[in-house]
């Protein structure tokens, strides 16, 4: 009898980083720099990646935008090729080791989707931000409805619903001030996937509810 283990996720696949590089999502440095030209933060302002996974944006952040940084990730494994002087550590993004109102951002980049509860991440969100905080979100999105996208074992399995998570901001007490759609940039990273023969992405039979991919980001709404 041939046992299977757990499915390796999209992330620690080569054929991501193939047709991503570091950036394990769609986008790259060039959708951060876009979220960070629009979201004000103070220079040399504490931000924290949350889901840093190789810490690329967590490199560029500090030494492009000079800002103090800081990242988390629930794999060492995924951490293991960053620079030891970025000094990232390992935490679940629904519990974090800082202290309240300490951080003037967090970025969060295809991450939100893949938790179990999203609801807990933003409340942790919420607690360490500083009152005139900003919260960055990229992620896949549902564009149809809510079908199985026959994409397994990535973000695009649990695609957010974007109603939802507004709503779900509102009541943690943050205020949308940015929602734009980058879902050109998910269909040229699915498109490298696929013509690099990645299985997990072939959306099966005629299911998918067209996932696209969104920068949203909010602020901290207590002033
Ligand atoms: C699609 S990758 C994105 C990585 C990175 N943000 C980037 O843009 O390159 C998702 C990352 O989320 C991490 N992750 C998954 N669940 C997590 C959790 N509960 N807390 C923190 N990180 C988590 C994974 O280990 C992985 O590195």
């Amino acid at each position: 009898m041939t046992q299977t283990g757990p499915a390796v996720p999209l992330w620690e696949k080569a054929t991501l980083r193939e047709a991503a590089g570091t950036t394990l999502r769609p986008g790259g440095l060039k959708l951060t720099d876009r979220a960070f030209s629009l979201a004000a933060i103070p220079q040399h302002g504490r931000v924290l990646d949350v889901g840093c996974g190789l810490g690329t944006t967590v490199n560029h952040l500090n030494k492009i935008h000079l800002f103090e940084t800081y990242g988390v990730d629930i794999s060492m494994h995924q951490m293991k090729e960053a620079p030891m002087e970025l000094g990232l550590s390992q935490a679940n993004a629904t519990r974090l080791p800082f202290a309240s109102k300490s951080f003037d951002a967090v970025v969060c980049e295809c991450v939100l989707s893949i938790l179990p509860n999203m609801s807990q991440a933003l409340t942790e969100f919420k607690r360490i931000l500083t009152p005139s905080g900003t919260l960055i979100i990229s992620d896949i999105i549902q564009r149809g409805p809510l079908n199985a996208t026959g994409i397994s074992d990535s973000c695009a399995s649990n695609p957010i619903d974007a109603k939802r998570l507004n709503h779900e901001l509102h009541i943690q007490g943050f205020r949308t001030t940015v929602q734009e759609d980058h879902s050109k940039v998910l269909t040229e990273l699915a498109a490298r996937l696929i013509f690099l023969g990645e299985k997990s992405i072939t959306p099966k039979g005629s299911c998918c509810n067209k996932p696209g991919y969104m920068l949203l980001i909010a602020k901290v709404n207590d002033l």
